[in-house]
């Protein structure tokens, strides 16, 4: 009778071994692999039914094991939805249509012409500009271009410090799209001289090119440059609070800053639009690399990734690619809690705080995802007189904005 009560309790507790190690593996799966939890752009009133769904998601395995990559392209996709009509930049609705057997074999042809330059962009500035403002964008989306002309990409002194700007553009894939896009990115060239063309069709997996060849092009027409912020035509951006930041940085020191994702994985379900076969990337994490929506750089990470890049194979997706060249230089790309690349999250720290009030942006550097109307109503309310935020906020505020009127952005925002 004892030894069978001691034989039960032993089988008792293998079992409870058993359940105890099962319930590990699978929890696991269930937390997050990134350092940072995946922002969400759902409005906190939703959190609770939306966490619900996200742990459901999160079991899905492709998703699972990549908690901020799909992030990117689905709101890119959303964007292209809701906003534009056509688009090159659209990712492929399906991956049959991205043949990486195609890509792998085209992947030495990465060298291509510049149709159309501006080779004075830095060079007219004496000492070079302090700031150099890159801006990806397509040919097709000129109203994009006209708005961030007018408001936080406007070129003169921010601070006291000179602001230049260029936006990076390949020629469209569907030319039919836009008849005239050869006229229109000639004149947008004279008459504001911030554009540059390069040869290749913009596409969502030639993003890589625009980085090479935007970073080739800077070390060698932008060599006198002390910083450059580099990101997309739908963020808005607060210059004042870069400026403010980089005036704090030496231009000859390695600097990298952004919204850095660590320990992403590459997904492998084939069904997913950003899948990656081993055969591309054998490794099981990327390394660390920053959200497209922008990131700054110094003069020197600028001209050693520029080199670096050249010797890296070509990898279809552009943040991750620069993750590559980053690693290569062996420099650690640095977090900064400014860069909200996946929109905005209404801090919970702050309930009274509207996601869309100029008190929150005021204290950010860059914030991806809005509306053309929303980045000139922005910088409209930032740059308002009018504008207290007298309330004590309780949100991280990594920098003091500074009040100081400055002439160059206090004029009138649509000229
Ligand atoms: C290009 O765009 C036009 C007009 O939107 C459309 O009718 C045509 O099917 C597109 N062609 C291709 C190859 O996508
Ligand atoms: C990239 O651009 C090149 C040159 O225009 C083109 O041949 C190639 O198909 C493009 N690749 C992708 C993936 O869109």
């Amino acid at each position: 009778m004892r030894v069978r009560l001691k034989g039960d309790a032993i089988c008792t507790l293998l079992l409870l071994v058993a359940l105890c190690s099962l319930l590990y593996s699978q929890l696991e799966h269930l937390v997050p692999v990134g350092n940072k939890e995946p922002t969400q752009k759902k409005p906190s009133g939703t959190s609770k039914i939306f966490s619900d769904a996200r742990a459901s998601w999160r079991l899905m395995p492709a998703e699972a094991t990549v908690p901020r990559p799909p992030v990117t392209p689905t709101i890119r996709r959303t964007e292209v939805a809701n906003k534009k009509v056509q688009t090159t930049t659209a990712p492929p609705l399906t991956d049959s249509a991205f043949n990486f057997k195609r890509y792998l074999l085209n992947k030495d042809n990465r060298n291509f012409n510049i149709l159309i330059n501006q080779p004075k962009k830095c060079r007219k500035i004496p000492g070079g500009p302090f700031l150099l403002i890159a801006i990806k964008s397509v040919v097709e989306d000129f109203d994009r271009r006209e708005i961030v002309r007018k408001t936080w990409g406007r070129e003169g002194l921010v601070n006291g410090e000179q602001i230049q700007r260029v936006f990076l553009l390949g020629t469209p894939k569907n030319r039919t799209v836009l008849a005239t896009w050869e006229t229109l990115v000639h004149q947008e060239s004279q008459a504001y001289r911030d554009i540059l063309l390069w040869d290749f069709m913009d596409t969502f997996f030639n993003l890589t090119l625009k980085e090479i060849h935007f970073l080739n092009w800077a070390a060698e027409f932008c060599h006198n440059v002390k910083f450059i912020f580099k990101g997309d035509a739908d963020v808005f951006v607060n210059v004042e609070n870069i400026v403010d930041f980089l005036e704090r940085h030496d231009p000859t020191e390695d600097l990298f800053v952004g919204d850095i994702i660590y320990n992403a994985r590459p997904i492998r379900v084939q069904k997913s639009k950003y899948y990656i076969p081993e055969t591309m990337y054998g490794l099981s994490i990327y390394p660390a690399y920053a959200g497209g929506g922008g990131f700054l750089l110094s003069s020197r990470t600028m001209r050693k990734l520029s080199r670096a890049c050249r010797e890296v194979e070509l990898f279809p997706i552009d943040d991750v690619f620069l993750g590559m060249c980053l690693q290569r230089i062996n420099l650690k790309p640095v977090l900064h809690e400014g860069f909200k690349t996946f929109g905005i999250v209404k801090p919970s720290a702050a309930p009274h705080l509207q996601t869309f009030d100029p008190c929150f942006y005021k204290d950010l550097m860059v914030v991806h995802s809005l509306k053309v109307a929303e980045i000139w109503l922005m910088w409209n309310l930032l740059h308002s007189p009018h504008l207290s935020c007298t309330q004590k906020k309780q949100v991280k505020k990594p920098f003091q904005w500074k009040k100081k009127v400055q002439p160059t952005t206090q004029a009138s925002p649509l000229g």
